[in-house]
């Protein structure tokens, strides 16, 4: 049973998918062991605690130094034995001591097709801005795990999204994340979750589905 801990810093929408799928069984094999944010009034810690999963504000300000608090986020993460991070909506720079403690094992979604419109400067609404300034008709959103640059680690999923004339970067953030990002971070998951992901190199590898697998989802779908 994988071990999951979600980092937040807002809304929480890409975490409810999480917990969606895997109250739905979209998600197998994996177990949603904590909730964590760096701002103590994003409404994704309340939507951990209305599902009873572990919620916990962990303040980059509310530690004397930057050290201070990377060393309270690792050991947050330590003690609940965890497999495998997701940050969702997370604005806070990742520490290297992170990255290196948890290689391949912390996945990021980003509401762009990486390599466009991503790295530094590039979150949020931003992000969508960037794409309708471009003028680009096909966006989307990426899944990639992380390692020690912005936005450059492996990609593991990506989906397209159609930009529409009229889009606002409004608009354009809400489709991407109904049609791209609550699929795809879900679909990440169970991959990872299922043992069907491999890093070689800088390049994700996604293995064939087995039958055992296979069968094991036509059960489900029959029920
Ligand atoms: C999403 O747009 C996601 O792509 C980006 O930050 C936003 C998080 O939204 N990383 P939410 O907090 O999951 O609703």
């Amino acid at each position: 049973m994988l071990r999951l801990a979600v980092l937040v810093s807002g809304g929480g929408t890409n975490l409810q998918a999480i917990i969606d799928g895997i109250a739905d069984h979209t998600i197998t094999n994996a177990e949603l062991a904590v909730v964590i944010s760096n701002n103590r009034n994003a409404y994704a810690l309340k939507r951990a605690e209305a599902s009873g999963v572990e919620a916990l504000c962990i303040a980059p300000k509310e530690y004397p130094d930057r050290e201070a608090f990377h060393q309270a986020l690792l050991q947050a993460l330590n003690q609940r034995a965890i497999d495998l991070i997701v940050l969702a909506g997370y604005l806070v720079v990742i520490p290297a001591l992170l990255i290196r403690r948890y290689q391949n094992r912390i996945i990021n979604i980003h509401p762009s097709l990486i390599p466009s419109f991503c790295g530094t400067g590039y979150y949020g609404l931003k992000v969508h801005e960037g794409a309708l300034a471009r003028g680009v008709k096909l966006t989307g959103a990426t899944v990639h795990f992380v390692d020690e640059g912005t936005d450059t680690g492996p990609i593991l999923l990506q989906k397209a999204v159609e930009v529409k004339a009229d889009d606002t970067p409004q608009s354009l953030q809400q489709r991407v994340m109904e049609e791209a990002e609550w699929k795809l971070l879900p679909q990440a998951i169970d991959l990872i979750a299922n043992g069907r992901v491999r890093v070689e190199g800088h390049h994700a590898v996604i293995e064939p589905q087995t039958n055992e697998r296979s069968r094991q989802m036509c059960q489900e779908e029959t029920k």
